[in-house]
């Protein structure tokens, strides 16, 4: 039997806790072992929860517990998270996070000390989306020359209820914080970091860039005005933020900004909370991955999935070159794009 500790038991983590509970029997034969959620931390211990597992408000009942076999961190935040995790990882614990701000800063450093143990993040990119799964394994063989699309749940579903519903901004914010779509702070969407944060995980797997978001283009959604969204729909296009990296000969250029797309085009047929990514490789030419981008089950159906592979056995690095710049490739400079 494996057994899981869940560092935050909120959106996310209560999902998990309930899909690893509802769905043993189909983990079990799929992973060839019963996985069983143990327990999990939480900051207010009085507030309810739909949950079977033992609560603590003390992460280290959870990390420094023998029985648990992967620590789940899906708490937020970046230094906490960070001391944790490798508390976790000295322990020799196996890590699965859906936390892509810890990884936009510490995805490196985090990998050099798992050594040989697993640590596995694939929600941490586009909810429900296997996009990581997709660039470490089934486009493998590829070099990747680019890689765009829309990477915040939060944003889209904002967008799309601006053009098609006329929805004010703060009120439509407020809807996505309550559905459990936007960060604990929402700034990281709205300000196009959450989608920046993510689109440098992608990077790192894709190109081994080894940046931070300062080093990146970033605008978000909160100049956007209605009559902006209006414009654009009149002549024939719809306003999405979008994460884009692309080769070039001289590196690779990352930027996250707000584009106006026709209308005719697949990524601008993308509504509410669900995301797209294209990636184009040297060898499959375009492929693009779509669904929910953000949201408690769509998350921790992808939080699973790395559960699943650590059972299974499946490891080896997550990121595209041990030790990014050396073997990576260069990021151009924000200055130039
Ligand atoms: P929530 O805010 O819903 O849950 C966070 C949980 O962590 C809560 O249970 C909270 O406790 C607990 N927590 C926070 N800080 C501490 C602390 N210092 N000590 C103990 N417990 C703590 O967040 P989400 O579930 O939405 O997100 C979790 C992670 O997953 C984040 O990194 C987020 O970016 C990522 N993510 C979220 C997605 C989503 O759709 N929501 C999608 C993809 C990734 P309490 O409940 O008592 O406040
Ligand atoms: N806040 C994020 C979003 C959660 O809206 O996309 C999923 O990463």
């Amino acid at each position: 039997m494996v057994k899981i500790g869940i560092l935050g038991v909120g959106t996310v983590g209560q999902s998990v806790a309930n899909i690893l509970e509802s769905n043993a029997d189909i983990l079990e034969a799929r992973a060839g072992k019963k996985i069983v959620a143990k327990s999990g931390v939480v900051k207010n211990l009085s507030k309810k929860r739909d949950v079977n597992i033992t609560l603590s408000d003390n992460p280290l009942d959870v990390i420094d517990d023998p029985e648990i076999d992967i620590v789940v961190e899906l708490m937020g935040g970046i230094e906490e998270p960070y001391e944790l995790v490798k508390r976790a990882l000295k322990n020799g614990k196996a890590v699965v996070t859906a936390n892509k701000a810890l990884l936009a800063y510490h995805r490196y450093e985090l990998q050099e000390l798992a050594g040989d143990l697993p640590l596995m993040y694939e929600a941490s990119t586009a909810g429900g989306i296997p996009i990581i799964g997709a660039l470490r394994n089934g486009l493998a063989a590829n070099h990747i020359e680019s890689i765009q699309g829309i990477m915040n749940g939060t944003c889209n579903y904002m967008l799309t209820k601006m053009i098609k519903e006329g929805a004010k901004y703060d009120e439509i914010l407020k809807e996505a914080q309550e559905l459990g779509y936007a960060e604990a702070d929402p700034t990281f969407d709205v300000g196009g970091f959450d989608a920046a944060h993510k689109l440098l995980i992608l990077s790192s797997i894709a190109y081994g860039i080894d940046a931070k978001p300062e080093d990146i283009v970033i605008e978000g959604i909160e100049n956007i005005t209605q009559t902006d969204v209006e414009f654009a729909k009149e002549f024939g296009y719809e306003i999405k933020l979008l994460g884009i990296a692309k080769r070039a000969d001289n590196g690779v250029e990352l930027r996250v900004h707000a584009t106006m797309i026709p209308q005719e085009s697949m990524i601008a047929k993308v509504d509410g909370v669900m995301n797209a990514v294209t990636v184009v490789g040297d060898r499959v030419g375009e492929t693009m991955f779509y669904g929910p981008g953000a949201g408690g089950d769509a998350t921790a159906s992808a939080v699973i999935a790395d559960i699943v592979d650590i059972v299974r056995g499946n490891q080896g690095p997550m990121l595209g070159y041990k030790k990014g710049l050396e073997s990576g490739l260069k990021l151009l400079p924000k200055e130039e794009i």
